[in-house]
């Protein structure tokens, strides 16, 4: 068996290539505003949440030809948050992946419409693409937690409070509500669409992957606030330094970066401890749990 890291790198490497495949040829009309979604797509990011929806996959011995559509699904929808969260009337950030952000290689209507493409693309292709193998009846239940995950009692929820929080000194509480919402609520889906691939599924067992994706989502996010302070714009590949001057609320802001790594530290114990009955099925997940907490980027 290859290791852990091989392995992952190759699920990388099938993501990149599922992605190509559903994005429009970008050759193709309207070719600007497709070009411009596989500029933002196709751009190097991590793919973190896809190979959370392989790993999830792995520790449930789902086959991965299975879980390429709602990997990609996923990915579609975070890049479309990206894409909105950079624009000037949110983040308004110019570097996004070592590149020039979407509105700023293209320009803001473009990066809305991108942003829009990517979302309705990512319910499109979990519905009708060739490649989804699952029943009518499960690919139901994935469009209703991605729809869940991604709305305004999830992701965009969580955009909405992050924005509504610019200037303000949060409670730790309000604080991991919003990063629950914002980033956690996709982390969190990206877990239970892959486990939805699956007819029926023991109850507890659901509830221990949950509840790991539960603690890596908000770690994750966690994590992204100590990079903004503790690294470098060309590591990052987005400008570090941005939540401060921007007078955004982050775990270093509130309390202070050794209580951000503790706090981190915590989660990872704790996510960890939700895979214990998995044994070695669950090592790539766990191997997800540690890039969340030590990744530089
Ligand atoms: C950045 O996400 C935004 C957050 C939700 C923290 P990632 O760190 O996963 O960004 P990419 O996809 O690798 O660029
Ligand atoms: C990310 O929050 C949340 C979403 C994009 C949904 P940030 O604003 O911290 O993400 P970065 O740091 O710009 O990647
Ligand atoms: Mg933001
Ligand atoms: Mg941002
Ligand atoms: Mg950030």
């Amino acid at each position: 068996m290859l290791n852990v890291h091989t392995r992952l790198q190759a699920w990388q490497d099938r993501i990149e290539s599922v992605l190509d495949d559903v994005l429009p040829p970008g050759q193709t009309h309207p070719a600007r505003l497709h070009e411009a979604m596989r500029y933002s797509v196709l751009n190097g990011g991590k793919r973190m949440r896809p190979l959370l929806v392989y790993a999830t996959g792995e520790a449930l011995g789902i086959p991965l030809d299975h879980l390429d559509i709602p990997a990609a699904a996923i990915e579609l929808v975070h890049v479309y948050s990206l894409v909105h969260d950079d624009l000037p009337a949110m983040d308004d950030d110019d570097l996004r992946r070592g590149k020039p952000t979407c509105h700023k290689a293209f320009d803001e209507a473009t990066a809305i419409l991108v942003g829009d493409a990517l979302l309705t693309l990512a319910f499109q292709i979990l519905a009708s693409h060739p490649r989804m193998t699952a029943s009518p009846a499960q690919r139901l239940h994935m469009i209703e937690q991605l729809g869940q995950a991604a709305g305004s009692r999830g992701m965009v929820g969580g955009q909405a409070l992050d924005l509504a929080a610019v200037g303000k000194e949060l409670s730790e509480i309000e604080l991991e509500n919003m990063h629950i919402h914002k980033t956690g609520a996709l982390i969190r889906a990206s877990v239970l669409l892959a486990a939805y691939s699956l007819d029926a599924m023991d109850a507890q067992r659901l509830q221990q992957l949950d509840h790991f994706a539960k603690c890596i989502g908000l770690a994750f996010q966690v994590q992204d606030d100590i990079l903004d302070v503790e690294s470098d714009t060309q590591t990052l590949g987005k400008t570090r330094g941005a939540d401060e001057a921007a007078g955004k609320p982050t775990y270093p802001s509130i309390i202070g970066i050794s209580a951000s790594k503790a706090k981190l530290q915590d989660l990872y114990d704790e996510a960890m401890n939700a895979l214990v009955s998995f044994g070695e099925s669950a090592d790539l997940l766990r191997r997800c749990a540690e890039f969340t907490v030590k990744r530089i980027r």
